[in-house]
């Protein structure tokens, strides 16, 4: 009789302690996400979490409003969440530079514990990547502006011009002579 009731009773602990070993309930750990997703207006920004711990925890993802964790407005349809049992990636479709930039928060939650990580999203106008082109561009038509007001400028003077060095020089190079005979005087 007592051999009848123990094994019930063994097998049952056994099942637990197995149960116990074998699941490691633990508070969610997030043991990687994105720190930050730099990308351009209308493209596309993927942020994920992944953890460890057991149960999976429960993922949800809000964007912080002055410090604060709010639930994403969707009314743009833009935001999709996909959850896998260690992981979740949110995705944001067409990036809108006014609304999306922000901080992102992935919040794990199991029934032992919960933890969150933050991920910066930077959204940069589709101008961005031309501003140096265009500065080239600018300087070119300003350096072609200059030369042909130069050019228009120097024509009715040519004349003027073309006397106008002669004499300097001539003055110039009288100078030198002048400098290199006291030089040669100095010497002697
Ligand atoms: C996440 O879960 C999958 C299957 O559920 C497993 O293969 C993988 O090792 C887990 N990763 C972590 C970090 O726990
Ligand atoms: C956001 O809206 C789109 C379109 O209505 C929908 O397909 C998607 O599942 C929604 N995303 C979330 C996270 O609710
Ligand atoms: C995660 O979200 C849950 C449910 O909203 C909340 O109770 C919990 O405090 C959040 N966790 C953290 C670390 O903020």
């Amino acid at each position: 009789m007592v051999s009848c009731q123990g094994k019930p009773v063994a097998i049952i602990f056994g099942a637990l302690m197995l149960h116990l070993v074998s699941a490691q309930n633990a508070a969610p750990d997030i043991t990687g996400h994105k720190r930050s997703e730099n990308k351009n207006e209308g493209q596309k920004a993927v942020l994920y979490c992944k953890s460890v711990g057991y149960p999976h925890p429960i993922w949800t993802w809000r964007k912080l409003d002055n410090d604060l964790p709010m639930d994403i407005d969707n009314s743009s349809g833009r935001f999709f969440i996909s959850n896998k049992d260690n992981y979740t990636e949110l995705s944001i479709l067409n990036l809108d530079i006014s609304l999306d930039p922000g901080e992102y928060q992935c919040n794990a939650t199991n029934s032992i514990g919960t933890t969150t990580m933050t991920s910066v999203l930077r959204v940069r106008s589709y101008l961005a990547p031309l501003w140096p082109l265009l500065g080239v561009l600018a300087e070119i038509i300003v350096l072609v502006l200059i030369i042909v007001i130069y050019e228009k400028r120097k024509k009715p003077d040519d004349v003027q011009d073309d006397d106008e060095p002669a004499g300097p020089m001539k003055t110039n190079s009288t100078n030198n002579h002048k400098d290199k005979n006291l030089r040669q005087r100095n010497t002697n």
